[in-house]
């Protein structure tokens, strides 16, 4: 597996759960599954071992010397180190801004892959995470089409979130050694630039996404963020793959990183979650009386803030109190930060990255609330069905897969009228605690472990070995 992002040694959202979790899975399957990902400068390398040293890569005139380290672990974890690159504060940019160089900083990172399956896992199948190892398949195509190394090895692309794209000007081609017959709209152009994420969805054996009805909507102009025609046109080898949840790190029952443990047989220590939650994050002690609404959540355009903000007097008015942990978006962080201001005692928030407070929240609210405009899969509600935090989402994508009538509460419409609705209905059933009980046991009891999914991927990596070879040379199926 290729990825910019490994739990947990270096998250930002989702994408890191799933790639730090899916080995393992894969493993208890009977699967060998490695990781590549870059050493960012937050990544200790004291228990890693050297495994590579000092390799040269080169794109034309320029050289990047790259070492690669593996991490302990229960699989094989290659950390891409090129202190040029990537020792810095962030992993795509720093204050919200992109890094001038990322076109090479995930160039590298995708010829760090080739090397890694050339010369220390022996790789049948490269299953690449979003625009950032987008590369992987497109030199697999083109620079490497005749390296014997790689002949009959197949390539899975797994798009993770189709708004984030790698969108870069067209001198970036020679700048990392890309033959530049990519650029064409049926390869890597878009719209007059590069994008890597089609290096991904034009140049794979096979494409994934990690929900079924994210598959189809990202088949549209709605969601297709300009790419649903080149999906559509590859309809035939895309699948929808929910992702798991890892229940050894997200689970009540047996959590280190909350106050109280409880489970569906005894809910008292949520109770006291909730408490030390409300404490904590300075609401007034009667907040226990009512609702208490929790999001998690990168601030950003797709998470919903916007028609959040909206209803938010609304919300409170009803006796609710909010709780929100995230960072993003500088924009979408005010949206927070004056709600917070404009309904103290009422809605509270922290902006920041911070797992345990995470598994706080997930553990002390009684909703956990996601609004977005559009979700992949979502990850948090299925956590909270686990915690017993009833997730109030709208229906889309992941959210619209995993959460049911008798589970939580949905919205089809992006407004802020029908979130009000879905946080009233919730209301409504949270006045009538029996029922309410009844529900987040119902939500307790539900098995989004990772199982069943790496069973599917496995599956998908089986039925592409099996298949037709690709001629690289003529670009035909033969
Ligand atoms: P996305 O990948 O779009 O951000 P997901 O719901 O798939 O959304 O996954 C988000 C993951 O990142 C969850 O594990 C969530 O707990 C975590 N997360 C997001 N923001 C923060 C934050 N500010 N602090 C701690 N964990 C966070
Ligand atoms: C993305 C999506 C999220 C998904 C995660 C892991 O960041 O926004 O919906 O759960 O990737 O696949």
């Amino acid at each position: 597996m290729v990825s910019s992002e490994a739990a947990p040694l270096a998250k930002t959202g989702g994408l890191a759960d799933v790639v730090g979790s899916l080995p393992s899975a894969l493993r208890a399957l009977g699967d060998e599954a490695a990781v590549v990902i870059p050493r960012y400068a937050s990544i200790d390398l004291k228990n890693a071992r050297r495994v590579y040293d000092r390799l040269a890569i080169h794109f034309g005139p320029a050289q990047y010397d790259i070492s690669i380290y593996q991490a302990p672990g229960e699989f094989p974890l290659y950390l891409v180190d090129c202190p040029a690159l990537y020792e810095r504060k962030g992993f795509y940019g720093e204050l919200g801004v992109d890094y001038p160089d990322n076109h090479i900083r995930f160039a590298v990172l995708a010829r760090a892959a080739l090397t890694v399956a050339r010369f220390l896992f022996r790789t049948e199948v490269f299953h690449c995470h979003d625009w950032q190892a987008g590369l992987v398949p497109a030199y697999l195509r083109t620079t490497f089409a005749t390296d014997p190394t790689f002949l009959g090895v197949k390539t899975l692309f797994t798009i993770h979130n189709l708004g984030y794209q790698g969108l870069f000007p067209k001198p970036a081609l020679p700048e990392v050694g890309l033959d530049a017959g990519v650029y064409r709209p049926g390869g890597m152009e878009f719209f007059g630039r590069i994008s890597y994420i089609k290096g991904g969805i034009e140049f794979a054996d096979a494409l994934s996404t990690v929900s079924p009805t994210y598959a189809r909507e990202i088949q549209t102009p709605e969601y297709g963020f300009g790419l649903d025609r080149a999906l559509l046109a590859r309809a035939d080898v895309l699948t929808g793959i929910l992702n798991g949840a890892d229940y050894r790190e997200w689970n009540p029952e047996t959590d280190p990183l909350i106050p109280a443990r409880y489970s569906t047989d005894d809910l008292s220590g949520k109770q006291t979650c909730k408490r030390q939650l409300i404490e904590e994050f300075g609401l007034p002690a009667d907040a226990i009386q009512g609702p208490l609404i929790g999001m998690v959540s990168r601030f950003t355009r797709q998470k919903g803030a916007d028609i959040l903000a909206e209803v938010a007097g609304e919300i409170v008015a009803e006796g609710m109190c909010l709780v929100a942990l995230g960072t993003g978006d500088p924009e979408y962080e005010d949206f927070f930060l004056r709600m917070a201001a404009e309904y103290p005692g009422r809605i509270a928030v922290r902006i920041g990255f911070d797992n345990a407070l995470a598994h706080r929240i997930e553990a002390g609210a009684d909703l956990f609330l996601m609004p977005s405009r559009y979700e992949p899969c979502g990850l948090n509600q299925m956590y909270s069905l686990r915690y017993g935090t009833v997730p109030v989402v709208r229906a889309t994508g992941g959210l619209d897969d995993t959460i049911e009538e008798e589970t939580g509460f949905k919205f089809a419409e992006y407004s802020g009228e029908a979130l009000l609705e879905a946080v009233r209905s919730a209301a409504k059933v949270f006045a009538d605690q029996d029922a309410w009980r009844a529900m987040m046991r119902r939500g307790m009891a539900q098995d989004f472990s990772w199982g069943t999914s790496a069973a599917r991927y496995s599956a998908l990596y089986r039925q592409l070995l099996a298949g037709p070879g690709v001629n690289p040379l003529a670009g035909k199926i033969f």
